[in-house]
């Protein structure tokens, strides 16, 4: 199953949580994977352990997101490892705690937009002159931009609705040089990003919110991206695929 032999990858926020999963199937199906991190540079460091462990190939990259130079700084950190991209994963986000519309001040509004949209946007642009043709792109959205089971978080899903109009306008550009971009819009997953707050009433609520009663895992999204980077999903682009365990059903 080494699809991706002689593959590089770039997966952003591959740290913790989602990323995390995503670096690791990648690097299984035989990529050699960049893991992005902002600040937890253990974590990244045992993300390219646990590939190594595996059997496969993977270097770490330190940028924090959301700034100005951000893209440039991690892009300058890839080609010190890496001579190419084949697959790029915007992955790295944040999710805030607002109680509704009437909470959230201008400060919030624009990081959530530097670090959902603006970062992946100039990641995504720097990395075309050095996604190969016939590459892939996958950006990680949420279910909450066609759904709103959660409106507290209004800001964070206008973020990922921005995300998803990079994936339908690039597609497009992108196809005459065989390169796919897709969307992959999770559910509930139960990752760190919910600090805490799965528990009690509030993770059987969310369980109940999938027709399959449980949260979603890292790797559940990890094997839906795995085949947007595959070869197997070559004519399969500008797509929003959810992954939400039919939350949105
Ligand atoms: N969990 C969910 O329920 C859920 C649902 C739908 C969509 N998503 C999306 O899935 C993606 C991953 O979420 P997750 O649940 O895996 O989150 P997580 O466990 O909180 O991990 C977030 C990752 O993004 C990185 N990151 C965050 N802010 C950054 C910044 N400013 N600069 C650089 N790196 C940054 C973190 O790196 P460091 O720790 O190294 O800084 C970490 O690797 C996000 O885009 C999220 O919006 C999650």
């Amino acid at each position: 199953m080494h699809t991706l032999h002689g593959k590089t990858a770039l997966v952003t926020g591959a740290s913790r949580g989602i990323g995390r999963a995503i670096a690791r199937r990648l690097a299984r199906d035989g990529a050699r994977v960049a893991v992005h991190y902002g600040g937890s540079e253990q974590a990244a460091e045992e993300t390219v352990a646990a590939i190594e462990a595996d059997g496969g190939q993977a270097f770490r990259l330190r940028a924090e997101l959301g700034m100005p130079g951000d893209a440039d700084r991690l892009w300058a950190a890839f080609d010190a490892h890496a001579d190419g991209l084949d697959i790029l994963v915007n992955n790295a986000g944040i999710l805030n705690d607002e109680p509704g519309i009437e909470h959230v001040t201008r400060q919030q509004f624009e990081r959530i937009f530097a670090v959902n949209a603006t970062a992946p946007f100039f990641v995504t642009q720097l990395a075309l002159p050095r996604l190969r043709d016939g590459g892939r792109i996958v950006n990680v959205s949420t279910m909450l931009t066609r759904g709103s089971a959660m409106p507290r978080s209004i800001s964070y899903a206008m973020s990922k609705g921005a995300l998803d109009v990079l994936t339908s306008t690039l597609a497009k550009q992108l196809g005459p040089r065989a390169i796919t971009v897709n969307t992959v819009a999770p559910g509930v997953i139960d990752t760190d990003m919910h600090q805490g707050r799965l528990v009690g009433d509030a993770r059987a609520w969310s369980s109940s919110l999938s027709p399959m009663g449980r949260l979603g895992t890292p790797e559940d999204v990890a094997d839906a991206v795995a085949f947007l980077a595959s070869g197997d999903s070559r004519w399969v682009t500008g797509h929003w695929l959810d992954a939400s365990g039919g939350t949105l059903l």
